[in-house]
């Protein structure tokens, strides 16, 4: 082993001493059909091991210091998937949480979702609702689900709630500004991601976090998602480290 590369705790993963690991870090978690139909599996079953692939990130992002971890786990765009397929990833987060609750309580972590919750079917939301009560006192890692999640909806709905403020003559148009602009979005308590990772070979952002990543570094992997583990995701942080971060500035 090179003597400069540290092992993590609980983990293979190595990351180098001085490696700044990101506060906040965004997962498009892409590619669990392909994995499926690679093995000529049901789709469902690809989204069965990406719940597993979450559950090894999230212990590892614990794990490694990361405050906020950020995953994309249904779109608004996803209810145009076959029934079937949207019924089980309704269920996914229930399955998610039944389960690793009590491993969550034990590492500090708090479950935090973003997105329109209350357009969730009730199993769905009150298994999420649930994790955030019994998380809400929890100080180390942040775990963010973004679920019924899209970000010009989010936005819409940002200048729909300003709107209706100037109606009432509650607001005042010249005092709006992106700081207080991004108190109406669903991110208004959470930093915006320094890193935002991509799997499975797609380098889109599909509608997600496209107000909070503008001066996000992004990273696209080929892997697929099922397949992600605790070592890629810190192949990703080194590759943001070695990246000159400038804000547009010099
Ligand atoms: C995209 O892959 C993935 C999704 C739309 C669902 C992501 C969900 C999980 C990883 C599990 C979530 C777990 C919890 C706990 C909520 P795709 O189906 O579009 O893959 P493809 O592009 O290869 O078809």
């Amino acid at each position: 082993m090179f003597p400069f590369l540290k092992k993590k705790k609980n983990s293979n993963a190595l990351l180098t001493n001085d490696t700044q690991v990101p506060e906040h870090i965004a997962i498009i978690m892409d590619g669990n059909g392909r994995w499926a139909k690679q093995r000529k599996m049901p789709r469902i079953k690809g989204h069965y091991e990406g719940m597993q692939t979450v559950k090894a990130i999230t212990r590892h992002a614990s794990d490694i210091g990361v405050k906020y971890l950020t995953l994309y786990a249904f779109s608004t765009e996803n209810w145009s998937r076959p029934k079937d397929e949207v019924n089980y990833l309704m269920k996914l987060p229930g399955d998610f949480l039944s389960t690793f609750l009590p491993e969550l309580i034990e590492k500090n972590v708090k479950v935090q979702t973003i997105g329109f919750i209350d357009q969730l079917p009730e199993h769905t939301r009150l298994a999420v609702l649930e994790a955030i009560e019994q998380t809400k006192h929890n100080t180390g890692l942040t775990l963010v689900f973004a679920l019924n999640y899209g970000g010009r909806k989010e936005i819409v709905s940002a200048v729909q709630m300003i709107a209706a403020q100037y109606k009432e003559n509650a607001i005042d148009l010249s005092e709006i500004n992106e700081e207080n602009f991004s108190q109406y979005l669903f991110t208004k308590d959470i930093p915006d991601p320094e890193l935002l990772i991509r799997t499975s070979g797609e380098e889109r952002l599909s509608n997600f976090l496209i107000w909070q990543s503008s001066y996000s570094e992004f990273v696209f992997v080929d892997t697929l998602w099922p397949d992600f583990d605790a070592h890629a995701l810190d192949e990703c942080i080194e590759i943001y480290h070695n990246r000159h971060r400038r804000f547009g500035g010099l």
